[in-house]
């Protein structure tokens, strides 16, 4: 991209479990692809919904366990739309470097490795390796504080927080931001809270609209007028659980449905706060260098 080198690394969370986290992150990623963008997922969470999306089996490859015990160049574990066997559906331009189950055995194979390795330090090294071959990095995290989990708030440049309407939602959000300024102030200062996406949003329930007002007027980025909430909220619909079913993305199997376009709209919303931010910054660099 124009001005621009190396990929954006990108971090989607929430505390709670089945918010959305995996099914955002994966269409996400398939709709900047569809915008021309190269793409790689990391599935940092041992329960591998990202990997499982593609129809990929986890325990057939190695993966992001690999990659946190340096026991394997990162850019040997990316799997593309090449490597695509029975039922596999990697998209072109969309990579995966899966996770599998024994990523909950990551805090004792590192500690065999070194007592003093840190959640900051793990990703570091692949991250680097990998940035120059892509516009975006999503690191789809576990629904709680797991040393990857950690690591992707510590190395991520953005974070993007998922949101369904649920009683529970604001708890996990409100710890969510908690983790990302600690992040902040414990070594990744440049942290960004990208915004906050709703989804799986009826509109025929007050909790949706209640929760998107709620996260509307809640997070707002210090003294900006600009919500934090995304404008673009994923409706609620079976087509997801369906589609997840044989392994593919809507953009595969309901390329021209209204989650769909909401889901490029979203990404759109996103590359445009990304290049605000970016273009900011640059600013900033002229002001001081200037
Ligand atoms: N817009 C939607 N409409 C209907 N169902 C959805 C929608 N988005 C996600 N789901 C469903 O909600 C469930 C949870 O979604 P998902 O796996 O993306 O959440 P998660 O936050 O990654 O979960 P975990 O914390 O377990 O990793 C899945 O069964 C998925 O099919
Ligand atoms: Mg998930």
């Amino acid at each position: 991209m124009v001005g621009f080198s190396g990929a954006r690394i990108v971090g989607v969370g929430n505390q709670k479990g089945g918010v959305g986290k995996t099914t955002n992150t994966v269409h996400i990623a398939r709709a900047l692809v569809e915008l021309g963008r190269k793409v790689l997922i990391i599935d940092l969470d041992m329960n591998h919904g990202a990997t499982r999306h593609f129809g990929v089996e986890p325990e057939a490859f190695l993966g992001s366990f690999e990659m946190l015990l340096g026991e394997e160049p990162a850019e040997n574990l990316v799997l593309t739309s090449a490597d695509n066997a029975e039922g596999m559906h990697l998209p072109v331009g969309l990579d995966l470097i899966p996770a599998a189950r024994k990523l909950e055995n990551i805090d004792k194979a590192l500690g065999a490795t070194s007592k003093f390795m840190t959640p900051q330090e793990v990703l570091k090294a692949p991250l680097l390796s990998l940035r120059g071959k892509y516009d975006y990095i999503f690191l789809d995290t576990a629904p709680n504080a797991t040393f990857p989990t950690l690591a992707a708030y510590m190395n991520a440049q953005y974070f993007i927080l998922s949101a369904m309407p649920d009683p529970f939602a604001i708890a996990g959000l409100n710890d969510a931001l908690r983790d990302i300024n600690d992040a902040r102030s414990r070594g990744n200062p440049a942290l960004v809270l990208l915004g906050v996406v709703v989804s799986a949003v009826d509109k025929r329930t007050s909790l949706a609209n209640s929760l998107a007002e709620f996260v509307d007027s809640s997070f707002r980025t210090g003294g900006s007028p600009e919500s934090i909430k995304f404008r673009t909220n994923i409706g609620r619909s079976t087509v997801i659980p369906l589609t997840q079913k044989v392994g593919k993305t809507l953009f595969e199997t309901h390329s021209t449905h209204k989650v769909t376009d909401q889901y490029r709209a979203l990404a759109a919303e996103i590359e445009e706060r990304v290049l605000k931010l970016e273009a900011s910054q640059c600013e900033a660099k002229v002001v001081v260098h200037g």
